[in-house]
């Protein structure tokens, strides 16, 4: 089984291999590959693939307007009402597609249109472990609002909390999805239950996962300036990078605020780039290095296109903690929105159920779940 067949010409295999991969990130599998055969089995094959899928994306090119594959794969998605268009070249569709909307694959958001119109056909595969999402509907128009005034500009932090087991990391990874399909950027990091973890070890999880993602170079262009306060949280980073300034001599108090300030124009930066959610998981192990950074970036990207998502356990929150005392703050001064998580109730256990199995569960299975959960 297939989700989505893209049809192509050839000659465009690079530039569509970026579309797949965004289609790919998501979570639907791909149909692609024209080079898995040749003649009789090959024409199968492709028929094979083009039935089962639930949806038929056709890349538009001056090469593939003249290609009589694409266009018959095309038809096929027309008739059977699952075509969706994207244009990688300014051209005319054949005359039979000009009454379909055309996705303009130069636009910023073309990967935002491509995904919901693929989602539109086909519900977006939810995260986690492979079993659906149930109930959360409040919370999933919350992160779809938080996503959305993330992009135009207006940052905010995100809580989700609850005891362990109640759902927590699994609507970061909602969240994530959410995210990703938006166009925006995910960075996850963790605070460890380790005896003594570094100062900001969820921050540094982050940058090294930018680092991988972007490459060697284009990480140095987004530390640009603040190269030098990120070096001293990562000395690695001088290693990889000969030309960082070094680090200058400040007394304690002025050196935190300019590490800080650092960190948050380093952020900054890269959201211009592509909007970011940085997620921090179980802030009630946080150390107050990473508290008092949250709480800074909390304050200093209300207006910038960065989402802050973070979990905490209400049940080991100590109140005196480092955690603790900057989430009264937080709260005090209104920048944080925080998603107290229940229990799953009866009916979406039941829901859950019927969504795996594909039919209604024994009474006595629903009930002894849910008094285990
Ligand atoms: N709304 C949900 N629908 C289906 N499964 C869920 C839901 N919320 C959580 N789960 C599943 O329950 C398990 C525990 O959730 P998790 O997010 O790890 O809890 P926490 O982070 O709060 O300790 C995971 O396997 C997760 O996928
Ligand atoms: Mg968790």
């Amino acid at each position: 089984m297939v989700d989505v067949f893209v049809s192509y010409s050839s000659q465009d295999r690079e530039r569509v291999r970026d579309l797949v991969g965004e289609i790919e990130a998501i979570g639907y599998s791909v149909w692609w590959d024209r080079e898995i055969g040749a003649g009789a089995t090959f024409d199968r094959e492709i028929e094979k693939a083009i039935d089962e899928a639930s949806c038929i994306v056709v890349v538009w090119s001056k090469n593939s307007v003249e290609s009589e594959w694409v266009r018959t794969e095309a038809h096929e998605g027309l008739t059977k009402g699952n075509l969706v268009p994207v244009a990688i070249e300014t051209v005319r569709p054949p005359l039979a597609f000009r009454m379909l909307q055309t996705i303009d694959g130069a636009a910023p958001d073309a990967t935002a249109s491509l995904v919901s119109a693929i989602a539109k056909l086909l519900p977006v595969p939810s995260a986690g472990d492979g079993l659906p999402c149930v109930g959360r509907a409040r919370e999933f128009v919350r992160i779809g609002e938080a996503v959305d005034r993330a992009r135009r500009g207006e940052g905010a932090l995100m809580l989700f909390s609850g005891e362990g087991g109640v759902g927590k990391t699994r609507m970061t990874l909602e969240a994530e999805r959410i995210a990703r399909v938006a166009d925006v950027l995910v960075l996850r990091g963790h605070c460890s239950d380790a005896e003594s973890p570094p100062p900001y070890q969820p921050l540094l999880e982050q940058i090294e996962r930018l680092g991988r993602l972007v490459g060697p170079e284009a990480m140095r262009q987004r530390m640009g300036e603040n190269a030098t306060e990120l070096s001293k949280l990562m000395p690695e980073l001088n290693q990889r990078y000969a030309d960082i300034p070094p680090y200058p001599t400040l007394p304690p108090e002025q050196e935190r605020r300019y590490l800080l300030h650092g960190v948050a124009e380093f952020v900054a930066r890269g959201a211009s780039v592509q909007p970011l959610m940085l997620v921090f998981e179980d802030l009630h192990r946080a150390d107050e290095s990473t508290c008092i950074l949250l709480r800074y970036l909390a304050e200093r990207l209300k207006a910038e296109p960065v989402l802050l998502v973070g979990t905490y356990r209400d049940t080991e929150l100590e109140p005196g903690g480092p955690f603790g005392r900057v989430l009264q703050e937080l709260t005090r001064e209104r920048l944080v929105e925080d998603l107290r998580l229940k229990r799953l109730q009866r009916p979406e256990i039941v829901e859950l159920l019927v969504r795996q199995f594909g039919s209604e569960p024994p009474a006595a299975l629903v009930e002894l779940i849910f008094s285990e959960t």
